[in-house]
């Protein structure tokens, strides 16, 4: 068997977030060395909160690191209920009394100490605003060369945005530490809404993941889920005809374990930081055209980016994968 991807898990749970965190629990080929929780879908608290809970009730005592409550450049938004619920995983009625702690380092710094004890082996997925990413790269410039490769999920080329016609949110939510990230030289993989947007996951998978895995972990993200995709539902027709949403953050895991499901292309990438455009990813996709205009010269690093995705099969290795015996302890909600 090959030895698993040492990953690290940048995150702000967040629906999507807490589904992918489980898939990643779950999957023998990935081996979570850390949580790192950064502010974004909830505050970098209820992020980190949530995280501990999330994986003490599913049996698993991993680091989790409390990191970047507030974008590098201008003010924090406002966390958005109305997608992930007040507390990110779609108002959980009652929490039951769990013991995990945090990690005391900050998220930045627990990604510099673990990239020099595991040099040219951890694999970020970074699925939240990239804060806790540029400031790791200040701490420690040489990351791009002690880090294996970078995942992350944000960023749309062709697709229209999530938060502006052209932005979408984590990327927007922090623009200049996006840009940081997509300019640091380290081997970066774009999992954006060009894919997440053609993955839909009925809540019916969830029922069922929930029904083959009874268990309080199961049930947590089955109630989770029903929340969120109300929000989508609401939003497009054409998720509402299946009462689902989309997966987003899970298919960053989906590409690291099954990268033959999506179709890739090359290209330089810069952020927009202000202005209406704020959060847009552009892409440099005619690499032998030589713009006149700054910040598309050669020396700006390339990326690769998921524009076309297997849907259906994303879908099969998520519900195979979250049916599987991961959950060794019986346990369910009263
Ligand atoms: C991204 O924004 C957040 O709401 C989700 O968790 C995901 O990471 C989708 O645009
Ligand atoms: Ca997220």
């Amino acid at each position: 068997m090959n030895q698993p991807h040492k990953v690290i898990y940048d995150t702000d749970p967040g629906v999507d977030d807490a589904m992918a965190l489980y898939f990643a629990m779950a999957h023998p080929d990935i081996e979570l060395l850390g949580i790192t929780t950064t502010f974004g879908n909830v505050t970098v608290a209820q992020a980190a909160t949530n995280a501990l809970y999330l994986t003490a009730i599913a049996g698993q005592s991993i680091p989790v690191t409390q990191g970047v409550a507030a974008p590098w450049c201008m003010p924090v938004q406002a966390p958005p209920a109305h997608i992930h619920g007040a507390d990110g995983l779609g108002n959980l009625e009652g929490r039951v009394l769990t013991h995990n702690t945090l990690d005391p380092r900050s998220s930045a710094q627990f990604i510099v100490d673990m990239a020099r004890a595991h040099p040219g082996e951890i694999t970020l997925v970074a699925v939240g605003p990239l804060g806790n990413l540029s400031l790791a790269l200040k701490l420690e410039p040489r990351l791009p060369q002690l880090v294996k490769q970078v995942i992350l999920m944000g960023g749309t080329v062709l697709e229209p945005g999530n938060v502006s016609p052209v932005a979408e949110a984590n990327i927007w939510n922090d623009p200049h530490a996006a840009d940081l990230v997509f300019t640091a030289g380290w081997k970066l993989t774009m999992v954006g809404l060009d894919v997440t947007h053609r993955v839909i996951l009925p809540v019916a998978m969830f029922k069922r993941i929930a029904q083959a895995q009874q268990h309080l972990a199961t049930d947590t993200l089955h109630h989770a889920v029903g929340f969120y995709a109300h929000f989508y539902s609401g939003l497009y027709p054409h998720v509402a005809e299946i009462h689902g949403c989309f997966g987003h953050d899970v298919l960053a895991f989906i590409f690291l374990v099954n990268p033959e499901l999506f179709t890739l292309e090359n290209g330089r990438i810069r952020v927009v930081t202000d202005g209406l455009a704020q959060g847009q990813t552009i892409m440099k996709r005619k690499d032998f055209v030589p713009y006149p205009h700054p910040g598309w010269e050669n020396d700006k690093p390339m990326s690769q980016v998921c524009m076309h995705v297997q849907a259906q099969a994303c879908q099969e290795v998520l519900e195979r994968t979250l049916s599987g015996p991961w959950l060794t302890t019986q346990e369910r909600a009263a």
